[in-house]
């Protein structure tokens, strides 16, 4: 196979223009060619393209052409600017930048000093990810600023060498020095040349130096030559006050290797990119979708007539509504007159809300009412219910014409801190729990506190229960005002004490959205929410449901924490005060199903749904917690007699 080549065109002093081939994987320069008809000086993106696939053709393959160009990119440009694509991609890319990129990422602001040419000064500052972000053109003129004007007539590339070269008439320069055939100048000429051409550019240094920049990265070919290196380092030592000023050498050669590591980065942002070879390239697109959601909370009743909450969000769009039975029994009248009222309503489709009725057929349902009621791309489909509504509703919205907008109203309290704020749905299918679903935002999320009035209490320690598990990985707060205000909550349907109420919701909520929100699409399979969610799925079948979901997650949460004081992670006041949570919430301790031989074939499952990794989390203190990837039967088993021994102390039965 042969290597990717990319061809570097370049300015140079006094009007040449080079050609060069780079080895795109060393950055390595294979041949170099003098452009006899170069781009004029101020050539336009176009004009270089054409340029551009005339040399290809001249020149043999090539994968990609790079200008180093200052006029052509421009300071604005600081990172490589795609000209072309087709049938070559042609880059531009200011040579300063293409430096820069070489030096070590610790330097955040400094001179780039070029001594081509006339020679340049530019102050560089780098962003926080290591890219230029910043570049300013001091001072396009050193010459101007040396006291021995004159200068070699013949052509020069290197300020410096042209300056060594003035100032010991007839002296080689380095590039001819390191051919070995003619000496180099002796240390001490270079020492003596040097100090005075620092010393006559020191003004001009100390005003950069007063931007406060830590390092001056002088670029000349001269430095090729370890010699005039060492000479021009001490000779920086010694001018001005101590200046604490770092020198980087550069003889210039690795800004063929800066310009394609540019290259690279600037092809993992957005855009639709080439890799490999012109003739069978690969295309790559790469897009960032941008996610945005609202979650309100309101404080009167969502279908209030007064209330423009709902009315705003859908805004007249045709909206099917999907509601739980329940909901409907009892909030029909409400729905209605708010719907006649504000809504364009084109169906109510009214579902049972059971883990049986959670499958691919009931989406499918919807999906069909949808097409019946004649559902544009613009429409919406709103979800009135607990999480299975909204996991049945969302699924079909997700793919519904391939995704049209979804309202969720959460009407419990799972619904409210779990299901209705995140991105996820689920349903159960071939016997597999959530095992069909997909990641689609909703258009939006209204949460109205009141819904839990009638909302069955085994259903609000179900809520309970994922408060629990925000609250011991990431809000310690949290489980301290549940410890201290449970039952009444429970109690008053999270009415009494107001302020714990509002605040145990707003606390679960914010804290799960903040643990979603950078890892939204779950790419990192190590998720503290997953707390109380491995065993949980299996228990729940194994139950043919007859436990809530969020019973079986406070089973799991309560073995994974007896499993960490098991294996000495956790200290054991933690899982008592989660048991005397528990049972102040009515939530259960242990259950016959929780024994290795139920929940063990289950974890094969997870690992699957993990990538491989079982990711157990388990606390190590409220509000803490680290994930096990080992946990084998007597694990399971001894955290079982753990529970059953405390449930027995603390019940007596
Ligand atoms: N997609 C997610 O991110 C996510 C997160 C958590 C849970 N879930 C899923 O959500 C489901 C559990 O949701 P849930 O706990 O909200 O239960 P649910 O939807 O089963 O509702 C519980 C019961 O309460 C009734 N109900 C709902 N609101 C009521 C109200 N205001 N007044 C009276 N009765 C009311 C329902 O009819 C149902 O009988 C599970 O299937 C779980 O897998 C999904
Ligand atoms: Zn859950």
């Amino acid at each position: 196979m042969t290597r990717a080549r990319a061809l570097f065109v370049e300015h140079q002093p006094l009007g040449m223009w080079t050609a060069t081939t780079v080895d795109e994987s060393s950055g390595k320069a294979i041949q170099q060619f003098t452009l006899d008809d170069g781009p004029g000086r101020a050539a336009t993106g176009s004009e270089l393209k054409s340029i551009a696939e005339s040399l290809a053709a001249n020149l043999g393959p090539v994968d990609a052409v790079i200008y180093l160009a200052d006029h052509a990119a421009g300071p604005k440009d600081l990172a490589p600017r795609l000209i072309s694509g087709y049938p070559l991609p042609v880059w531009v890319i200011h040579p300063a930048v293409a430096i820069a990129s070489t030096i070590p990422l610790q330097h955040e602001r400094f001179i780039v000093v070029d001594f081509a040419g006339g020679g340049s000064a530019m102050l560089l500052k780098r962003g926080a990810g290591g890219a230029i972000e910043d570049l300013m053109e001091c001072e396009g003129d050193l010459r101007r600023h040396l006291s021995r004007k004159s200068h070699r007539q013949e052509i020069q590339n290197d300020l410096l060498e042209d300056v060594v070269g003035a100032s010991i008439p007839g002296a080689p320069v380095a590039v001819a020095a390191s051919t070995g055939f003619v000496p180099e100048p002796s240390l001490p000429q270079f020492d003596t040349i040097f100090a005075e051409l620092l010393h006559d550019l020191e003004p001009m240094l100390g005003v950069l130096q007063s931007f406060g920049v830590d390092a001056a990265v002088c670029v000349s070919s001269l430095f090729a030559s370890e010699h005039a290196a060492a000479a021009f380092r001490n000779a920086a030592g010694l001018t001005g006050d101590a200046r604490p000023l770092r020198f980087i050498l550069s003889t210039g050669e690795e800004r063929y290797g800066g310009a394609l590591a540019c290259v690279s980065a600037v092809k993992r942002s957005p855009g639709v990119w080439f890799a490999g070879s012109t003739d069978r390239p690969t295309f790559s697109l790469i897009t960032e979708r941008r996610v945005s959601y609202e979650v309100k909370n309101v404080s009167r009743h969502i279908f209030d007539l007064d209330d423009p909450t709902l009315a705003t969000l859908l805004d007249g769009r045709e909206t099917l509504a999907v509601v739980d039975r329940t909901i409907s029994d009892r909030y029909d009248a409400a729905l209605s007159a708010y719907a006649a009222r504000h809504l364009n309503l084109v169906g109510e489709m009214i579902i049972d809300a059971t883990e049986v009725s959670k499958s691919w057929t009931l989406v499918e349902q919807v999906c069909e009412q949808a097409i019946r009621r004649g559902l544009g791309r613009e429409g919406v489909i709103m979800a009135v219910g607990g999480g299975i509504t909204l996991d049945i509703a969302g699924m079909a919205a997700s793919i519904f014409r391939r995704g049209i907008r979804y309202v969720r109203v959460p009407t419990t309290l799972v619904g409210m801190i779990d299901a209705g704020v995140g991105i996820k749905q689920g349903v159960n299918f071939a016997s597999k729990k959530n095992i069909l679903g997909s990641f689609y935002a909703p258009f939006g999320c209204i949460s109205d506190h009141t819904f839990l009035w009638t909302l069955p209490r085994r259903h609000l320690a179900c809520g309970i229960s994922e408060m629990i598990k925000i609250a011991l990985m990431c809000d310690r707060r949290l489980f301290e005002i549940l410890e201290a205000n449970v039952a009444d909550l429970l109690g008053s349907h999270f009415q009494e004490p107001r302020v714990a109420a509002d605040e145990c919701i707003l606390r679960a909520q914010l804290a799960m959205m903040q643990q979603l929100q950078s890892n939204l699409f779950e790419h990192d399979l190590r998720r503290w929410v997953d707390f109380g969610h491995t065993f949980s799925p299996t228990l729940e079948l194994e139950s043919d449901h007859e436990l809530a979901h969020g019973e079986a997650v406070a089973l799991d949460m309560a073995l994974a924490t007896a499993i960490a004081v098991r294996q000495q992670v956790c200290d054991r006041s933690v899982l008592e005060r989660m048991v005397n949570l528990y049972r102040a919430a009515t939530l259960p301790v242990s259950d016959a199903l929780c024994s290795s031989e139920v929940l063990k074939p289950g974890l094969r499952d997870i690992r699957l749904h993990r990538g491989g990794n079982l990711n157990f989390v388990v606390p190590t203190d409220v509000g803490d917690g680290i994930f096990l990837q080992d946990i084998d039967a007597s694990d399971i088993d001894g955290a079982a007699h753990i529970l059953a021994d405390l449930e027995f102390a603390l019940t007596g039965t």
